[in-house]
């Protein structure tokens, strides 16, 4: 699939690289799976837009049909668009995404929630050296992929990076384009906040219901993973939760963000050298009125003992269903912005990462840019089991601000 894109990407060197798994013969750069998913389709239409010349780039789901229905639009966008390859692989026939992952040196999938449909894939991926990026969410999921697949991908060469959409790529970049601005070799403390407008689509509610309700299963994942992972040895690399409080670097109510970002953040400073000897990260929801606050929590709590009792998840399932989510305009009125504060060495800089809808325009963004980083860009020799900040880091940084998300400094002391 070729076309005259944005122009980032473009004219970039196709080869394969040196001591990977030889991938150089596949058939395709990337294959998105669960491209007939709301957030899959905005990808696909993402990826016809700005997929530079030479990428051969495939769709794939389980129903042809849609998958022809979905050519058509692509093909309104870009006319190349109209011999898109359709692979046909469905999770329930493990056998189709091995021969998927043969195929290509990238996949993406935003076939979720990932702890009920996604191992398969992950391990066809680490088997072949295949390249896999995703939009989870979910931290059961991830440590359970560490523990399964992550030896396994080291030695074929396969990346498998998790979180490619806004869990968790503005935190995580956001964090390592703040440790750029501040000293090396020193300790460094970084909270960001986020505050946003947006809504959510029937495939997120899934996932969040899904993980609310795994708790159990949650924790023991996480403590299985700590068994496996080699401890950090002469450095610190940790993200606490905070407490609440009223944030006056940011002019908000600050509340601890239990979500996959902070795991994230931490796991790129405990790769990463450049975050120093003692690094803490704190995530934080910025809310402006405490009235909202409150309501926030109240709502998450409502949501989370909801979804400990089966009656009421499937109820609470069937309010919003697969493939909905919310449509143009919603989305054109939606934005997002993660702040950070970071600190150490005696200078302090505030930062910004911001754009607009955060869960399925810029997502779309985030993860079709992810793939062709993969795929395209000159990065770091890293395998198994990395974040966007080990994998891509400044290349992803680079490739999503031309792509028009800001990455900026506010100001320093
Ligand atoms: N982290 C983030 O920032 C972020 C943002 C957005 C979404 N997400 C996550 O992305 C995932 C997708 O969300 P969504 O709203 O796009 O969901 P969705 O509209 O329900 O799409 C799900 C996709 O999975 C496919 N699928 C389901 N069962 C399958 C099977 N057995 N074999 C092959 N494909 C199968 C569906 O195919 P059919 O069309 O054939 O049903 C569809 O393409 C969720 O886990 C969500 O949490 C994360």
């Amino acid at each position: 699939m070729t076309r005259q894109g944005s122009g980032h990407g473009k004219d970039r060197d196709m080869r394969d690289r040196p001591g990977r798994a030889d991938r150089t013969g596949r058939e395709y750069d990337i294959v998105l799976f669960g491209a007939t998913g709301f957030t899959g389709a905005l990808t696909a239409e993402y990826l016809a837009a700005h997929a530079p010349e030479g990428l051969r780039w495939a769709v794939a789901g389980r129903d042809t049909g849609k998958l022809e229905r979905l050519r058509e639009r692509l093909t309104a966008i870009d006319p190349a668009c109209a011999v898109l390859p359709l692979v046909r692989a469905d999770v329930a026939d493990p056998a189709s995404l091995r021969a998927l992952a043969a195929r290509t040196r990238v996949v993406a999938t935003t076939v979720g929630p990932y702890v009920t449909y996604g191992q398969d894939l992950v391990a066809a991926c680490a088997e072949e050296g295949t390249d896999y990026t995703d939009l989870c969410g979910e931290p059961e999921f991830v440590d359970v992929t560490y523990v399964r697949h992550d030896a396994r991908a080291r030695e074929t060469g396969a990346r498998l990076v998790h979180a490619c959409g806004f869990d968790s790529v503005p935190h995580d970049l956001g964090v390592h384009f703040t440790v750029g601005q501040l000293p090396e070799g020193v300790p460094l403390r970084i909270d960001g906040y986020v505050r946003s407008n947006a809504t959510f689509s029937g495939g997120t509610f899934a996932s969040a219901l899904t993980q609310f309700s795994r708790g159990r299963q949650m924790l023991a994942a996480q403590q299985d993973r700590r068994r496996h992972q080699p401890r950090l040895v002469g450095r610190r690399a940790y993200a606490p939760t905070g407490a609440p409080r009223y944030a006056k670097e940011v002019d908000a109510w600050a509340l601890p963000l239990p979500t996959i970002d902070p795991q994230v953040v931490q796991r790129s400073a405990r790769a990463l050298e450049r975050y120093g000897p003692d690094f803490r990260y704190r995530h934080y929801a910025a809310v402006r009125h405490l009235p909202v606050a409150f309501g926030g929590v109240a709502a998450t709590g409502a949501l989370f003992a909801a979804a400990q009792l089966p009656p009421a998840r499937r109820w609470l399932s069937g309010r919003l269903k697969p493939g909905d989510g919310p449509d143009e305009a919603r989305r054109a009125a939606s934005w997002f912005s993660v702040r950070f504060v970071g600190e150490g060495g005696g200078r302090r800089v505030y930062t910004e990462v911001s754009g607009g809808d955060p869960g399925y325009d810029e997502t779309a963004k985030m993860l079709g840019e992810s793939a062709m980083c993969l795929a395209l860009d000159d990065l770091p020799e890293t395998a198994g089991q990395v974040t966007t900040a080990v994998a891509m880091g400044d290349a992803l940084t680079t490739r999503l601000r031309d792509a028009g998300i800001g990455f900026r400094v506010a100001a320093t002391r």
